[in-house]
């Protein structure tokens, strides 16, 4: 699969040292899925579609490291490859449905969110709880504001929302629906793994459906190198992943444990 040269038209700040990039093309992707974005003489890497309108897509990077403050130089006009998109998705499933999102898994959250809205959801049965450090880091509350949706914010020094983790809102969410008899059947993650891990066993203790966003190390994002193969099904996260539900993750001994770094070797979380 050869990328597709695209330009980007528009760059928007969105937090500190995070800034989404637009791209003028139909993509047709569904929210959870990734594209491989190639920057000319820098390399190619995994990127989550923070958006999707069907005329523009974009993504949005987090400058962490030697390609991803490549791509935070950007300028509009300028040209990269995107190959996609690849993976799995989120599927909406259930009445009140809670979207938990960590740094930059906010977009594949807050896009799923905009998609349940045009499949019909009340916004008042869409919850999107969104966790960082500080409140320089959260992402898209305004972007989730606008369309109507439950915003909850946490932040872990307390300079926004609850202070502590966006897992302690779950739990007291998950309290308030059941209270209220309108009890959440649906909660969706994307976000650092030990977030995740956090989310999967409260879904696992309280009897709520899930799906997940896996990540692993990418090389190829098509199947081949089997670089991003998890223990011990083997599945792709490429492929198979990186969305899955709740059965598949319970299935996969090192989620929450270990990933695997470009050369193969365990790093232990
Ligand atoms: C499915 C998926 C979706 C992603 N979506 C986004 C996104 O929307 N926004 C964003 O900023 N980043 C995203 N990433 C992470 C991104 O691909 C890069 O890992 C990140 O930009 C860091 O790369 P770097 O070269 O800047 O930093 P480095 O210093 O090289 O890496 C920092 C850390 O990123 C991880 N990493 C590096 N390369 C890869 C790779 N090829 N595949 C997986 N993990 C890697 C490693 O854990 C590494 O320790 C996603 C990764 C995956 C697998
Ligand atoms: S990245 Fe090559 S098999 Fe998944």
């Amino acid at each position: 699969m050869l990328p597709v040269m695209m330009k980007v038209v528009k760059i928007v700040d969105e937090a500190r040292g995070i800034k989404s990039f637009y791209f003028r093309h139909r993509l047709d992707s569904i929210p959870g899925q990734f594209v491989m974005a190639w920057i000319p003489r820098v390399g190619e890497k995994p990127m989550s579609i923070a958006g999707d309108d069907g005329k523009e897509f974009f993504l949005t990077v987090s400058a962490v490291g030697y390609f991803s403050n490549a791509k935070s130089r950007l300028k509009v006009g300028q040209t990269i490859g995107i190959r996609g998109p690849l993976g799995t998705c989120f599927s909406l499933k259930g009445k009140e449905i809670a979207l938990v999102a960590g740094g930059y898994g906010a977009g594949p959250m807050a896009s799923l969110a905009e998609k349940a809205i045009n499949q019909g959801y009340s916004p008042k049965k869409i919850h999107y709880l969104a966790g960082a450090r500080t409140k320089e880091l959260l992402l898209f509350e305004q972007r989730m504001k606008r369309i109507g949706v439950d915003v909850q914010v946490s932040t872990n020094d307390g300079s926004k929302g609850t202070k502590g983790m966006v897992t302690d809102v779950l739990n007291e969410l998950i309290k308030r629906r059941r209270k209220a008899n309108k009890p959440l059947d649906m909660v969706y993650c994307c976000g650092p793994e030990m977030m995740e891990k956090a989310v999967f066993d409260i879904a696992v203790r309280e009897k709520i459906d899930c799906q997940i966003s896996v990540e692993r190390y990418m090389k190829c994002g098509i199947g081949i190198c089997g670089s991003c193969c998890v223990d011990p099904t083997g599945w792709r996260m490429c492929v198979e992943g990186p969305v899955l539900d709740k059965k598949a993750i319970s299935k996969i001994s090192e989620f929450g444990v270990y990933h695997r770094d470009a050369t193969g070797r365990k790093t232990f979380f």
